[in-house]
């Protein structure tokens, strides 16, 4: 069969298990398999697989309708206009999460030494694309998970920015070694209850997901952690989740009162980024620490 016939019939039976963009799926999982681009892919439409390259796609076809997520299956996953080395130790970089990089990017532009805090790395797509547009900022990039990190020192290898950022490991803000001008987090935010309709959920790590009963857990941690970890004047980025935008604003306001909190929509009008400005300092003794 030609390479136009196999994707052909991937992409019906991937359409006939309701899998989306279908079309596309099929096309990068035989770019995967022949280890070819786009047009190289376009240009041999009419040439045909040997039986062991059909074989081979007929087994990452069966994968994805298993539903395993392609990035998982090909180990690669664009962020940011960069390329990531993904698999099922890290969740997935979502394009969701380029607006937290946009907001970072642009308020470390004033400041071209910034040093970044890049809570909950996972794959290290945030601090490595920071890294790539900052080349004078200094990140530190913190997770709970051990392995985690493994993925994300790979991809700071693959993107030459290894010497740029300190990968830490432990609970949130902890293991940071000094205070920090930005603080970025993508953290869990799923509310326990919602887990199951993750469609990933078999394929992702929990611990990438679960935000507690009201998907706020890490975030109230995190926020509780800051005194002495953000240099007076700094900025905090949150990545929050549909409906969250309320009362992680409250919860804010009532942690620090004297900061500007604004939360930011994504493309799809859903609150997205709570971006928090510290004018004046933090301390861990003030009674509105506790939530
Ligand atoms: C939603 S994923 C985000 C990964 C990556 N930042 C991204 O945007 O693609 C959350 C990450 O937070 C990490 N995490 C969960 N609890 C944590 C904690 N208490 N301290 C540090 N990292 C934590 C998880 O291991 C996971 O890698």
């Amino acid at each position: 069969m030609t390479l136009r016939e196999v994707m052909g019939r991937a992409r019906e039976v991937l359409t006939a298990a309701s899998i989306d963009d279908a079309a596309l799926e099929s096309e990068m999982l035989l770019r995967y398999v022949l280890n070819l681009s786009r047009v190289e892919l376009f240009q041999q439409l009419n040439t045909a697989l040997t039986p062991g390259q059909e074989q081979a796609f007929a087994g990452l076809v069966a994968r994805r309708l298993s539903r395993e997520p392609t990035a998982y299956i090909t180990g690669h996953r664009e962020f940011y206009g960069l390329d990531f080395y993904v698999d099922r130790r890290v969740l997935i970089p979502r394009p969701e999460t380029e607006l937290l990089v946009e907001k970072a990017i642009a308020l470390a532009e004033g400041n071209p030494i910034a040093v970044i805090a890049d809570v909950g790395t996972g794959s290290g797509a945030i601090a490595v694309s920071l890294a790539v547009n900052l080349p004078g900022a200094k990140i530190y990039a913190t997770d709970i998970a051990a392995d985690a990190l493994d993925v994300a020192r790979l991809n700071c290898r693959k993107h030459g920015v290894a010497g740029q950022i300190g990968l830490l490991e432990g609970d949130l803000l902890d293991p940071l070694p000094r205070p920090v001008d930005i603080i970025v987090a993508n953290l869990p935010y799923v509310r326990k209850s919602d887990l199951a309709q993750v469609n990933t959920i078999d394929f992702e790590p929990k611990i990438a997901l679960d935000g507690g009963a009201d998907g706020l857990d890490k975030l109230r941690c995190l926020c509780q952690q800051v005194p002495g970890k953000l240099r007076h004047g700094g900025h905090i980025l949150l990545e929050i989740g549909q409906g969250q935008g309320e009362a992680i604003s409250m919860l804010l306001h009532r942690l620090f009162p004297f900061a500007g909190v604004e939360v930011t929509p994504d493309l799809a009008g859903i609150d997205r980024v709570v971006a928090v400005t510290l004018t004046v300092p933090v301390f861990s003794s003030s009674p509105s620490a506790s939530l």
